[in-house]
C-alpha cells in the first residue's frame, strides 16, 4: 500500500506508522547526502514542473521557510513565495477566498504559518469543497506553525533526530522539556509525537507562569507518560536523573501577556543554561537540543556551549530539510519515496449520533402534565432540562431551546428547585410535535433531557436524550479561544464544531481548545 498524500495540520494527522516510515526515509536520503550518492538522491527527486507549491509565512521565520525552500528547490519544483505584505490580506480579505485563488491557479500545496490557530484544518476542508465546485485536484496544507497550537514539521524533524541519538531504539526515552511550556507549539507537537516509544518519561521544567497547559498533561496521561515538573534548571539539577535528552524553548515574547513580560527576567533567569551547571551533567551521555532561534542577547543554551559535546541542536536544524524534503516527495507522491510504506495510516473516527433512548411509559398511574393552567391533552413535555445549580445559565439555554426550535408559543416555561441545590427547567407546549432533526438538535440543547409526547391526555412517548458527541450546525456556537481561526473576533466565517472528549468538555476541532459544555454556546 503506498503512503497517501493527505494535508498535515497537526502530527497526528499522520499515524505512527507513516511517521517512521518519514523517519526511515529521511535516514536513507541522509545517507545519500552524505556519500554523494547522486544517483539515489534522485530517486527521492519529484521533478514535477506542473506542482506548484506556495510558501504563506504570516509570522517570521528563518528555519523553517529557507529549509523549505530548499526542500523544494532539491524536488526541482516551482516554488513560490506569496508576498503577504502587499496582498489583499490587507484589504480584509479571508483566508479562505485568499487560497482559494491560488488553488485555482492549479497550485497544489501550501506551507502555511500564521498566529491563527487551526488555521490549516480549516484551510483543508474549505480547500476541498472549492476544489469539488470548480473540477480542481484538492489541494494539501502543511502547517508551519499555527500560533502557540502546533508545529508539526518541526516535530517530525525533533523525533527524527532524537531517534539517530536513541540509535533508533523505540523502547524508551526520558527527555527534559525546557522553558516556555506555555506558549511553545514545538512542545506540544512533542505530545503526540512522542508516541513512537513504548515509555516515554518527561521532565518538565518551566516557573509556573509558564507551565504546560493542563490539556496537555492530560493526554499525557492519558499515555501513560511519566512526568515529573520542576520550576528551573536549578531545581532540576538538584535531583540525581537527569535526562540525556534537554529539548530548550525560548521565551515567546509575542504572545505574551503584560503580567508575563513583567517578569521575563526572572523567568529568563530560571529556564537558561549556565556555566555553573556545568559540573552537574554528564557532558558526554547528554545533548541539548532547541527548534531556534536563540536569542543573541539571552540565549538559553549560550555559545560557550556550541563547541562542547552537548550540542545537539546543529545536526537538529540541519534535519530540518531531509524530514522536508521527504514530506514533499510524499504529497508529491514519489514512488521511491511512497510505494514501500507498509502499516496503518489514520483512521478518521466515526461519530454516531445522539442516544436517544425510548422509555415505555409508566400508564399505570397515568402522569397528567399541565401547562401551569390548562391539563395538555395533545403536545410535548420536554422535562429534565439540565440539572445545574446556576437558574440563570438554566433560562438562558431554555431560551436558546425555544428560539432555535422554533417552539415560540404563549404557553409557559417553569423552573423547579431540588432540596439538593440542583434546579431543573420544563417547557410545555399544547399542540407542538418535534421530528427527528429537531429531536437530534435538542439533545444538544439540552442533553439528558427527556422529550414526552401527549396524546389524549396521557404520555404516548418518552425519549431520554443523551450528550451527543458532536456539536456542530448551530449558529450559536463558538470557540472561546481568541487565537482560533474560528473565533468570532477574526470574522473569517469559520462554522465552529466541537468533538466531546470527555463526559462534558468539547473540544473546537480546529484549534483543539477545550471548553466545559456550558461554554461553547453563544448568547
Ligand atoms: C520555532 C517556531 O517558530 O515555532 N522555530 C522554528 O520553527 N524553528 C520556535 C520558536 O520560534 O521559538
Amino acid at each position: 500500500m503506498a503512503f497517501t498524500a493527505k494535508t498535515l495540520d497537526i502530527i497526528s494527522s499522520y499515524s505512527i506508522d507513516e511517521q517512521l516510515h518519514i523517519y526511515k526515509k529521511a535516514r536513507k536520503l541522509k545517507e545519500a547526502f552524505d556519500n554523494n550518492d547522486e544517483k539515489t538522491l534522485d530517486l527521492f527527486r519529484s521533478n514535477d514542473k506542473n506542482i506548484g507549491i506556495y510558501e504563506v509565512f504570516l509570522e517570521d521565520s528563518t528555519r523553517t521557510k529557507e529549509s523549505f525552500r530548499n526542500a523544494i528547490e532539491f524536488h526541482r519544483i516551482q516554488e513560490k513565495i506569496f508576498d503577504v505584505q502587499s496582498s489583499s490580506f490587507n484589504k480584509k480579505e479571508s483566508y479562505a477566498d485568499t487560497f482559494n485563488m491560488l488553488t485555482g491557479y492549479h497550485n497544489k500545496i501550501f506551507i502555511v504559518r500564521s498566529k491563527l490557530e487551526g488555521v490549516c484544518t480549516w484551510l483543508a476542508r474549505n480547500g476541498e469543497n472549492y476544489a469539488n465546485r470548480n473540477n480542481l485536484p484538492v489541494p494539501l496544507f502543511i502547517n508551519a506553525g499555527d500560533g502557540k497550537h502546533e508545529h508539526p514539521t518541526q516535530e517530525l524533524l525533533d523525533q527524527f533526530t532524537l531517534l539517530e541519538a536513541n540509535k533508533r531504539d523505540r523502547w524508551h526515552i526520558h527527555i527534559a522539556l525546557i522553558g516556555d511550556l506555555l506558549h511553545g507549539r514545538t512542545i506540544h507537537s512533542k505530545i503526540d509525537g512522542l508516541r513512537i516509544y513504548k515509555k516515554v518519561m518527561i521532565d518538565l521544567i518551566a516557573p509556573t507562569l509558564l507551565e504546560l497547559p493542563q490539556k496537555y498533561r492530560d493526554k499525557m496521561i492519558e499515555y501513560w507518560y511519566e512526568l515529573r515538573f520542576f520550576n528551573s534548571i536549578d531545581e532540576y539539577l538538584t535531583q540525581q536523573s537527569i535526562a540525556p535528552s534537554r529539548y530548550f524553548t525560548r521565551l515567546q515574547i509575542e504572545r505574551m501577556g503584560e503580567q508575563i513580560l513583567q517578569q521575563e527576567t526572572r523567568l529568563r533567569y530560571a529556564i537558561t543554561f549556565r556555566k555553573d551547571h556545568l559540573d552537574k551533567i554528564d557532558q558526554n551521555n547528554t545533548k541539548f537540543y532547541h527548534p531556534l532561534p536563540r536569542h543573541k542577547i539571552y540565549p538559553e543554551i549560550p555559545s560557550f556551549l556550541d563547541n562542547t559535546p552537548l550540542n545537539g541542536w546543529e545536526n537538529q536544524s540541519r534535519n530540518g530539510m531531509l524530514v522536508r524534503i521527504i514530506l514533499l516527495g510524499i504529497m508529491t507522491e514519489v514512488p521511491y519515496i511512497i510505494n514501500d510504506f507498509d502499516g496503518e495510516t489514520v483512521i478518521e473516527p466515526t461519530y454516531k449520533e445522539s442516544r436517544i433512548q425510548e422509555i415505555i411509559p409508566d400508564n399505570s398511574t397515568p402522569k397528567q402534565y399541565s401547562s401551569g393552567v390548562n391539563p395538555i391533552q395533545n403536545g410535548i413535555v420536554i422535562d429534565h432540562i439540565y440539572k445545574w445549580t446556576d437558574i440563570a445559565l438554566i433560562k438562558k439555554q431554555m431560551t436558546k431551546i425555544v428560539s432555535i426550535l422554533w417552539l415560540y408559543s404563549k404557553w409557559g416555561e417553569r423552573i423547579s428547585n431540588s432540596s439538593t441545590g440542583e434546579n431543573k427547567g420544563i417547557i410545555f407546549r399544547p399542540d407542538f410535535v418535534l421530528d427527528r432533526l429537531q429531536i437530534k438538535k435538542l439533545a444538544a440543547l439540552a442533553p439528558w433531557c427527556t422529550l414526552n409526547e401527549i396524546n389524549n391526555s396521557s404520555v404516548s412517548k418518552k425519549l431520554k436524550l443523551s450528550m451527543p458527541p458532536k456539536l456542530y450546525d448551530f449558529e450559536l456556537l463558538s470557540c472561546k479561544n481568541p487565537d482560533c481561526i474560528s473565533h468570532n473576533s477574526h470574522e473569517e466565517h469559520v462554522i465552529s464544531e466541537f468533538v466531546k472528549t470527555h463526559d462534558t468538555l468539547f473540544e473546537c476541532i480546529y484549534c483543539g481548545f477545550q471548553h466545559q459544555y456550558a461554554e461553547v454556546w453563544d448568547d
